[in-house]
């Protein structure tokens, strides 16, 4: 049988119209217009495909939105200084630099430097002190929306095996953490597994749940998953392009086999990505209110 698919993009478009009937009633009833600049360093293709779809998201949503585009050599100090202009900036809520940073500009140096309520990426240490003791904080967008998706497709993440494949700071460490809260969405058994797992396929096959963001293309196969499987694929890799130029994207799991043994499966492009995206428009007007005492 073929799996349920997972849309994202329908989920995302859901939250979307909650979110933009938010924003028109805190205009109305408050004045307040949710501001997000989004900081881009240099001309990484992705990163730029990223930044973009993370603007017209927040211009269709009506909010106050700044593109802030710095050369790859921008040194250090001039980027933190960009970063304390919009920490100081009220008509900013939320601030997000657009990761990776070059090589030569500390990335924890930059992170730390946003503050903490507005650091609507999540990826604050206080945002994520508050996250690992399940308290009122900004979620780190991927992981957030992976939650969002269990929560609104129906699964059933109590008591579920749920096996995480990657480890990073932005996906595997938070969404292993979130799903193992007495919280909605949580209350699961989970496993992390990374490159230096022994057995990778004996923990995947276990997984009720299983979640992938290891950032290569199909490294789940078939084989590596039980019949009546609920795979969440994080990944978004790029292995070609059409004769128009387009990229041709893929997960981290094999999409085609796997659908035909599990019970639901989100799609790459239209799954997880789209979601990111939503959440951190979420995070934007949950600082927006905080910023105005509304919440
Ligand atoms: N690069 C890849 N994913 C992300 C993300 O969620 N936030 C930021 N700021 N950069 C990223």
């Amino acid at each position: 049988m073929s799996a349920k698919i997972i849309s994202g993009t329908e989920i995302a478009k859901q939250i979307r119209e909650e979110l933009k009937q938010e924003v028109q009633e805190l205009k109305d009833k408050h004045g307040l217009t949710p501001g997000l600049v989004t900081i881009l360093v240099g001309e990484n293709p992705a990163s730029i495909s990223y930044v973009t779809a993370k603007q017209r998201t927040a211009h269709d949503l009506g909010f106050h939105s700044v593109q802030d585009n710095q050369p790859e050599d921008i040194s250090e100090d001039d980027l933190l200084n960009l970063i304390k202009k919009y920490n100081e900036d009220t008509s900013i809520h939320g601030i997000l630099v657009q990761l990776p940073l070059p090589k030569h500009v500390n990335e924890s140096k930059v992170l730390y430097a946003i503050s903490p309520e507005k650091d609507v990426d999540g990826f604050h240490p206080v945002n994520v002190g508050k996250m690992v003791i399940g308290e009122q904080c900004f979620l780190p967008c991927t992981p957030h929306g992976i939650l969002e998706m269990l929560i609104r497709s129906g699964t059933e993440t109590s008591g579920a095996e749920v096996v995480v494949v990657g480890r990073s700071n932005i996906v595997g460490k938070p969404i292993a953490n979130l799903m193992l809260q007495k919280r909605e969405g949580g209350n699961a058994t989970v496993t992390i597994c990374h490159t230096r797992t022994r057995d990778m396929a004996f923990h995947t096959r276990r997984a009720d749940i299983l979640i992938v963001a290891a950032g290569r293309p199909k490294v789940i196969t078939a084989d590596m998953v039980k019949e009546g499987v609920v795979v969440i694929d994080v990944g978004v890799n790029r292995i070609g392009k059409t004769p128009e130029g387009k990229a041709i994207l893929c997960g981290d799991v094999d999409f085609d086999a796997i659908k035909e043994k599990a019970a639901a499966i989100t799609p790459v492009p239209g799954g997880v990505g789209p979601m990111t995206i939503t959440m951190l428009m979420k995070n934007t007007v949950q600082a927006a209110k905080q910023s105005a005492g509304l919440v």
